[in-house]
C-alpha cells in the first residue's frame, strides 16, 4: 500500500449549500477532513453481506480508498457494477491497478472526485466509512436521490435520528476512525436527538449498520373495501419521520372502527396492524394490512381477524401542497419564516430569522419529503465555530431546530423542537419540549427585499 495512514484533526466551519442545489460547489465543511483508514478485509465482507449485495446491485463506495469494497462487491458478491468515488488521486490510481490485478476492471469504475458533489443516484447500495458528520451531511441526499428499498451500510458511524434497520458487530474493534468521534457537531449537546453517544463506554465502535431507504408514505390514504357486511371506506393516516412511523385509521360503513395504525416499512413494503380502540374488541376486530406503496397509490390486502377472509384494498393519498412562506414566532418571539418551494419536484426550503442582527437566509439542506408530511432539521449559530471545540450558545437563537408538519385543511400542523447549545459555563440546558407548530401562510416574505 503506497499511501500511509494518517489522521487529521481539522478546524472547520459549517457552510450550508444554497437552496435547491444538489451539487454545490463546495463540500459541506461540517464533515471535516476525512482520513484514509481502510476497512479490514473481513469487515468488507461483513458490510457487503449486511447489505445483501447480489447480481442486480449497483454498489457505490463513497470515499473508496484503495478500492477494496468496490472490488469485493463485484468479485465476491457478483454485483452488476460497482463504483468508487475517491478524492485522493494516488488512491484512485492504486484502486484501478488493484481492479486489474483482481480481473474485475470491466465491471468497476473509480471516479476521481468529491463524493459530496458526485451523483450516486444509480446506486442500489451505498457503502460509507466516513464519519458521523459526513453521514449527516449525506442523509438528506440519500433520501432525495435513491429509490425506496435501496440500502445504505456504514462502518462504525450512525445517521443521527434515522434509525438503522439492522446492525452487525465486528469481531475486533480496531482500527477505527478515532478522530471522527470528535468531528461531531452534536457532541456537546446531550439533548439533541442526534447526540453522539460514542463516548458512552457501552458503544465500543464495533458496529456496522444498515438502513433501507423508506418510501415516503406519510399522509391521508383513502380507499373502499368490500366486506361480507357491505362496502366501507378505510382512511389511514400515517405520520413519518426519520425515526419511523405512527398512525391511526377509521373505517366507515356498515362496521365502524377507529384506532391505532402501527406501521412498519421496508422500502415500498408496508405492514400495518390496525388496532381498534374500545368499545371495539381489539383482538376480535383487529385488521392486518399488508401493502405496497407506489407513488400516491397503496395497494394491499386486509386480513380481518374476525374471519379468515382477506379483502383487497386500493387507496389513494390525498394531494397536499406545502409550498409557500410559513411564519411563526421564533425563540425570542419575533417572527421567523420558512419558505418552501419545489425544484424539479423536490422539496427545498429556506429559513429566515428576522430578529438576528445578521439575519441570513439559511438553506435547509436536511429536509425530507415524506409525501403528505415533511421533516427538517436545522443547525443555527454554528458559523465560524470549530467543530473540535464543540458548540456554545452565543445568542438565544443558537441551537438545533427539528420540525415536522402535515397539511390539514390547507394549514400546516405539526411539532417543532428547539434544542439550544449549552452556555459556555453551564452544563447543557434542558431541551424545550416539543411544541405544537401551526405556522401561518403569509404573502410577504422577510426574505424578499433583503
Ligand atoms: C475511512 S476511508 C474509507 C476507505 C474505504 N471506503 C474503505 O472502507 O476501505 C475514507 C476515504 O474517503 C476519502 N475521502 C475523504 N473525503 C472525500 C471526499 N470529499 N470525496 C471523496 N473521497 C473522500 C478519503 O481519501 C479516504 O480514502
Amino acid at each position: 500500500m503506497k499511501k500511509s495512514l494518517f489522521i487529521i484533526l481539522s478546524v472547520v466551519t459549517l457552510a450550508f449549500p444554497a437552496i435547491g442545489q444538489e451539487n454545490s460547489n463546495t463540500s459541506p465543511q461540517s464533515s471535516g477532513n476525512i482520513a484514509y483508514i481502510p476497512t479490514r478485509q473481513d469487515v468488507v465482507k461483513d458490510l457487503l453481506s449486511l447489505a445483501e449485495v447480489g447480481t442486480n446491485d449497483v454498489v457505490y463506495d463513497l470515499g473508496s480508498g484503495d478500492g477494496r469494497v468496490v472490488i469485493a462487491a463485484v468479485r465476491d458478491f457478483h454485483a452488476k457494477r460497482a463504483v468508487g468515488v475517491e478524492i485522493d488521486a494516488e488512491l484512485v490510481e492504486e484502486s484501478r491497478a488493484n481492479a486489474v490485478a483482481a480481473g474485475v476492471q470491466d465491471r468497476v469504475e473509480f471516479i476521481h472526485g468529491d463524493l459530496f458533489k458526485t451523483d450516486f443516484s444509480a446506486a442500489s447500495v451505498v457503502v460509507l466509512y466516513l464519519g458521523h458528520a459526513a453521514n449527516l451531511d449525506l442523509r438528506a441526499r440519500i433520501f432525495r436521490t435513491l429509490k425506496p428499498g435501496s440500502r445504505v451500510v456504514s462502518n462504525q458511524f450512525g445517521m443521527g435520528e434515522w434509525k438503522r434497520d439492522k446492525r452487525l458487530d465486528m469481531r475486533k474493534p480496531f482500527p477505527v476512525m478515532l478522530e471522527a468521534r470528535w468531528q461531531n457537531v452534536f457532541r456537546t449537546n446531550f439533548y439533541v436527538p442526534d447526540f453522539d453517544d460514542s463516548l458512552n463506554p457501552n458503544n465500543d465502535q464495533r458496529e456496522l449498520s444498515l438502513w433501507v431507504v423508506p418510501a415516503p408514505v406519510a399522509g391521508v390514504w383513502r380507499g373502499k373495501m368490500r366486506t361480507e357486511s357491505g362496502e366501507g371506506e378505510l382512511k389511514l393516516i400515517l405520520h413519518q419521520d426519520l425515526s419511523g412511523l405512527s398512525g391511526s385509521f377509521e373505517l366507515q360503513g356498515p362496521t365502524k372502527l377507529a384506532g391505532e395504525a402501527r406501521a412498519f416499512l421496508w422500502g415500498n413494503d408496508l405492514i400495518c396492524p390496525l388496532l381498534p380502540a374500545p368499545p371495539a374488541d381489539m383482538f376480535r376486530d383487529m385488521m392486518y394490512l399488508d401493502g405496497c406503496v407506489s407513488g400516491n397509490s397503496l395497494r394491499g390486502s386486509l386480513k380481518l381477524n374476525s374471519g379468515k377472509k382477506q379483502v383487497e384494498w386500493l387507496a389513494q393519498r390525498d394531494k397536499v401542497d406545502f409550498t409557500g412562506i410559513w411564519e411563526w414566532p421564533g425563540v425570542s418571539g419575533v417572527p421567523v419564516q420558512l419558505k418552501i418551494e419545489r425544484n424539479d419536484g423536490k422539496l427545498v426550503a429556506m429559513y429566515t430569522d428576522v430578529s438576528r442582527d445578521d439575519a441570513q437566509h439559511i438553506p435547509v439542506s436536511d429536509i425530507y419529503d415524506f409525501g403528505g408530511e415533511f421533516y427538517f432539521t436545522l443547525l443555527l449559530g454554528l458559523e465560524g465555530e470549530s467543530l473540535n471545540q464543540g458548540h456554545r450558545r452565543q445568542s438565544p437563537q443558537d441551537g438545533w431546530i427539528v420540525g415536522k408538519a402535515m397539511m390539514d385543511d390547507n394549514t400546516l400542523k405539526g411539532t417543532l423542537g428547539f434544542y439550544p447549545y449549552p452556555e459556555k459555563t453551564e452544563p447543557p440546558s434542558k431541551p424545550s419540549p416539543l411544541r405544537n407548530w401551526h405556522p401561518l401562510r403569509v404573502e410577504n416574505s422577510a426574505m424578499l427585499g433583503k
